[in-house]
């Protein structure tokens, strides 16, 4: 497992003044301070619609609490979400993010269940990525105490969603098989650790080359992303796998349902195929739609097959599934207190380095979770390159990059 926090950030020569970018924020009496600072997207496209401004400072509606940020989880969908590349998207400027943890510094009426000065973590659907935050208690959970606020960044969003997808959608029971895709990432690393706690399950990672060194140990079996996994995998399993996690979509449907076992469950849980360049993409877009295998019913009844979609933001945003997120959560932080599971970090960035923080998880680069730490300082680079003081004014449109071009990175975490 990685280790976690500030330890594994590589100091280099660019990380040279760690009060740069701090003179911005009002820190004097943050309680009463009336600005805050926050990543805004200014419009979908590329790096250049992120920068970090200053916003008027949220106030706690009933059933809410206010709380001070001490870290945000940065997650693939914040990519998909820039780009545009969701059902629905929202009007633009918005602040982005959909996790994060601090301390409640202040609860408003009619809020019951938390006090000024817990330690809690937070789901928000938008407006996670800023120094303060206002959020229902619904989707409010206290920290365990002896979790890092880095921890609790990332523990939320993929925990919840490896937990949800094995056990309440496809029932992970003893000696079963599981394959999941991007088994290096913060999700695949949660569904590989969930996994271990049932005895005898065999895990199918799939992962580009250079993390299986990394990453082994937490598999039983790690094959290149771009190797023909279908074979690969019925040399082990002639009869296929019981579970097939799907976050890439496209032509891997179709290939996922044909490694199912009878009785055996697909999940499609992400579109990570639809991510090409650094804007959004049409034809990988009608691409990765056309190639989805069509289902047929009667084919499933036949084959004996399961078919299933997991969105955890529909179901706690537009379904009302805060209760039952909330009953896998007091799972996931028993089976952290037993220290079975703990998130694997990959690297902390400042608020002003969102965008390099971005950039690396496109260039595919991260092996577990990417965190934005609001207390952390930016290079001077950095702050130069992102750091805004107000929120208007659009930049020049870049044009669209490859996927793999790593050597762009101004420095490496
Ligand atoms: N439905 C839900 O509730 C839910 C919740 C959380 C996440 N998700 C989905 O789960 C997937 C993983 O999310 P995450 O936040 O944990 O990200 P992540 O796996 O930590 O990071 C992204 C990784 O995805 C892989 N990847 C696959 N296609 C890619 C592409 N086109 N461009 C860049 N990288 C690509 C890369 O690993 P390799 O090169 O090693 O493959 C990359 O390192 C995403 O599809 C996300 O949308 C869904």
């Amino acid at each position: 497992m990685a280790k976690e926090g500030v330890d594994m950030t590589e100091e280099t020569e660019y990380m040279i003044d760690r009060n740069a970018g701090k003179e911005a924020v009002n820190v004097e009496s943050p309680s009463n301070a009336k600005e805050m600072r926050a990543v805004v997207l200014a419009g979908f496209g590329g790096l250049n619609k992120l920068r970090v401004s200053k916003k008027a400072m949220p106030e706690p509606q009933d059933g809410e609490v206010k709380i001070r940020v001490k870290a945000c989880g940065l997650n693939f969908l914040d990519l998909m979400v820039r780009q545009g590349n969701i059902d629905n998207p929202p009007k633009t400027p918005l602040v982005p993010g959909f996790e994060c943890c601090g301390i409640v510094e202040s609860v408003a009426e009619n809020t019951q269940g938390f006090e000024i000065g817990d330690r809690v973590m937070a789901f928000l659907n938008y407006n996670a990525w800023a120094e303060v935050v206002c959020t229902p208690v619904d989707f409010v959970y206290k920290m365990p105490d002896d979790m890092t606020f880095t921890e609790a960044a990332a523990f939320s969003l993929n925990f919840v969603a490896a937990y949800m997808m094995l056990f309440e959608v496809a029932s992970l029971r003893e000696g079963m098989s599981v394959l999941v895709h991007s088994a290096g990432g913060a999700v695949g690393q949660a569904v590989a650790q969930l996994c271990s706690t049932v005895p005898n399950v065999t895990v199918f990672g799939i992962a580009s080359c250079f993390k299986h060194t990394s990453i082994k140990d937490s598999v039983t079996h790690i094959f290149d992303r771009n190797t023909d996994y279908i074979q690969e995998v019925k040399k082990i399993c002639p009869d296929g796998v019981d579970i097939v996690l799907d976050c890439l979509c496209g032509e891997n449907t179709g290939k996922s349902l044909s490694l199912l076992k009878p009785l055996g469950t697909y999940i499609l849980y992400g579109a990570s195929n639809m991510v090409t360049g650094e804007t959004k993409s049409f034809f990988s877009f009608a691409k990765s739609w056309w190639q989805v295998e069509k289902v047929n019913p009667i084919k499933l009844y036949e084959e004996n097959k399961v078919i299933a979609g997991f969105s955890l933001l529909n179901l706690l945003f537009k379904q009302g599934g805060c209760n039952l997120v909330k009953s896998a959560m007091d799972k996931l932080l028993s089976l952290y207190e037993q220290k079975k599971i703990r998130p694997v970090v990959d690297s902390l960035w400042a608020l002003e380095e969102v965008k390099e923080a971005m950039q690396r998880i496109h260039d595919r680069g991260n092996i577990g979770k990417l965190i934005l730490d609001v207390e952390k300082s930016p290079t001077p680079l950095m702050a130069n390159d992102s750091t805004e003081t107000s929120e208007a004014g659009e930049e020049e449109e870049e044009p669209e990059g490859d996927n793999d071009s790593k050597e762009r990175m101004p420095f490496i975490h």
